[in-house]
């Protein structure tokens, strides 16, 4: 099944390690980062979930939570949590799904046999509230996730849901962003950007991030 952006999630109930997981229950009113991993106890997939469970006050602080694909067993999960622990220095706070059905994996389609047989690459999906895919990413297994960047992203998906501003290139919290070309009545730009904006092309206008001021 092909997951576009703004495509609801499917919903799923899958076994985790912290007890059976019904998805969209589970999300609730949260955003859901759902990644998926190529195998337990492998190298690179010990340092992303150990540098997620770094970044929980992050997450935490951006109403998202964390939840890992992996379609090893749970005792298998279990052991390995205890290996991420004692090699990351830190304490794995968010559940891994035990996918060895491949229910989660055949879903969001995280199987992709002509780069990895029988194993899951490196799927992300942003989900929102509403429980609508907001972004997809996919890496291969050899190469591990830039977590800052998925932050990055959450701040900018939740930034231009509410302000009518998108993010240009390498934006970063706290730079400027731009106005969207489609809002041209200038009571309503002087309202929402009263600190202003630069037209450096009629459809290119930069202005301070909104909610800074
Ligand atoms: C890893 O997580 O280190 C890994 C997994 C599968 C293939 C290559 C690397």
């Amino acid at each position: 099944m092909t997951l576009r952006l703004g495509d609801i999630a499917p919903d799923f109930t899958q076994q985790s390690t912290i007890g059976e997981i019904r998805f969209h229950e589970w999300a609730g009113p949260h955003w859901v980062v759902l990644f998926s991993h190529p195998a337990d106890f492998t190298p690179v997939c010990t340092t992303e979930l150990g540098k997620t469970a770094k970044l929980a006050g992050e997450f935490a602080r951006r109403n998202v939570k964390p939840l890992a694909v992996s379609v090893d067993p749970l005792e298998s999960h279990q052991q390995w949590i205890q290996d991420i622990n004692d090699t990351q220095s830190t304490t794995v706070n968010f559940p891994i799904l035990a996918d060895a059905d491949r229910k989660v994996a055949e879903l969001y389609d995280m199987i992709h046999p002509n780069s990895l047989a029988n194993a899951t690459v490196r799927s992300v999906f942003i989900i929102d509230p509403e429980k609508k895919i907001r972004l997809t990413l996919t890496y291969p297994a050899s190469t591990g996730r830039n977590f800052t960047e998925i932050l990055r992203v959450i701040d900018s998906l939740q930034l231009t849901d509410s302000h009518k501003v998108a993010t240009p290139a390498d934006w970063q919290e706290g730079d400027e962003v731009v106005i969207v070309p489609s809002l041209q009545d200038p009571e309503e730009i002087a309202r929402r950007f009263p600190q202003g904006y630069r037209a450096i092309r009629p459809y290119l206008r930069l202005t301070p991030q909104p909610n800074r001021q």
